[in-house]
């Protein structure tokens, strides 16, 4: 087993078989053969032996889950789902058991189903922390915003460290929202995105990068412009837009796994993983241009990130970013999520109806803080127009496209 786990899978069969030469049906044995087997992708035997594992001890609920993991791989729904059941009837208290008949259950379409096993896996199991994250989603997917916002809160105060468990708490039930995202938050969040992100925002129609790019283009298509920064820089989608109409493209972003993606596009002079703010700060005048896209929908008050950009910027230099569109009215789902109603005051002064925090996690502004900061912090709004930025459940999600140059 030892072996098993560092990967010396050789080693490790020879030693699952010594066993099972003088023990033939020793279980731990012909399970972990069993995995070992399957993640070498020979499935038949894998199943082979975590069949004969499972004759000699029925009431392993882990055996059970392992078979029904292997079914998962190999698209055999409904048998998953079958050993599954088997593995929490072998043991009632086996949580991720029950979570995994509820992410079956959500995903062939029994979405109460699914709902009640996610909640026997946090009954029997408070500590089972994905279960609370499935189960908020979930109950989000169907505008249950109640039921998702105490989810979210029971999650975050049982696992207070949880950067994600504390955010979509304040996203959800608009209770101790901080004034952005934290750098923990979303970093962890585009690291595990990053792999899928070009394929998700397709999926989307994302547009912000596009919009970004006609907006440089419209004022760089005399002359390349000397030294331009893409500020969250993601997996580099705005690179190849841009590439043309600057000397030099610096790309920062929090995640290194999205830098990573950047730099296989080839297009970036440097890729730096920095936060946005602090970067800007630390580099004054220093470049004509600073793009933006899709990234302040992770900060609530913008005055920060903003005096940063003057900074980094050299005189009458552009500052071209999108933001998500805040709509005056309060919604149902609001105050179905018991959100209190009422203009609250952030610590900046700024309010509520300057910006708010969104129910999946990102902050909305509106138009009239957006003027009111930019002029605070030294802009000129040059363009502040209305855009669809991407969908979200088939509809558009609105936000704007600011130009602002450096008075
Ligand atoms: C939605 S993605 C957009 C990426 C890219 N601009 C695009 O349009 O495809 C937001 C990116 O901003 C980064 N980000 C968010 N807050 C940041 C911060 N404070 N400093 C640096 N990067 C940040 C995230 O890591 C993520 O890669």
């Amino acid at each position: 087993m030892i072996a098993h786990r560092a990967g010396r899978l050789t080693e490790a069969e020879v030693g699952y078989c010594r066993v099972l030469r003088s023990r033939p049906n020793e279980p731990s044995a012909l399970r972990f053969l069993a995995l070992l087997h399957f993640h070498r992708g020979e499935a038949d035997s894998a199943l082979q032996y975590l069949s004969r594992s499972l004759e000699h001890e029925p009431r392993n609920p882990r055996a059970w889950n392992d078979l029904g993991g292997m079914f998962i791989s190999l698209s055999r729904a409904d048998d998953a789902l079958a050993a599954y059941r088997k593995a929490v009837v072998a043991d009632p208290s086996f949580a991720e058991g029950w979570y995994n008949i509820g992410i079956c259950l959500r995903d062939t379409g029994d979405l109460e189903g699914a709902l009640d096993n996610l909640r026997e896996a946090i009954a029997r199991q408070a500590d089972y922390f994905r279960a609370y994250e499935a189960l908020a989603m979930l109950l989000y997917q169907l505008g249950r915003m109640r039921e998702a916002a105490e989810t979210y809160l029971e999650w975050s105060v049982r696992d207070p460290a949880n950067s994600k468990a504390r955010h979509m708490a304040a996203a959800a039930s608009g209770q101790n929202v901080p004034s952005r995202a934290s750098e923990d938050y979303v970093r962890d969040l585009f690291d595990s995105a990053a792999g899928k992100f070009d394929l998700n925002v397709e999926q989307l129609s994302y547009r912000a990068p596009e919009l970004v790019a006609a907006a440089l283009a419209s004022h760089a298509s005399e002359r390349p412009l000397l030294a331009v920064l893409d500020a969250g820089c993601g997996t580099g989608l705005c690179g190849p837009l841009i590439r043309a109409r600057c000397e030099t493209l610096v790309g920062i972003d929090l995640s290194q796994k999205m830098i990573d993606q950047a730099r296989a596009r080839g297009c970036y002079d440097e890729l730096i993983p920095a936060e946005l703010t602090a970067f800007m700060q630390a580099h004054p005048n220093s470049f004509d241009a600073v793009v933006c896209a899709d990234t302040l929908v992770y900060f609530g008050s913008l005055d920060e990130a903003l005096n940063a950009a003057r900074t980094t910027l050299r005189p009458s230099g552009l500052l071209i970013v999108t933001l998500e569109a805040l709509i005056a009215s309060r919604n149902e789902d609001d105050r179905d999520a018991g959100i209190e109603s009422g203009v609250g005051e952030n610590n900046d002064g700024s309010t509520s109806a300057d910006h708010r925090l969104q129910f999946h996690g990102r902050y909305a502004h509106s138009e009239a803080y957006i003027r009111r900061v930019f002029g605070d912090t030294g802009f000129e709004v040059e363009l502040l127009i209305r855009e669809p930025l991407r969908k979200e459940a088939l509809q558009d999600v609105a936000g704007y496209l600011v130009t602002a140059r450096r008075r």
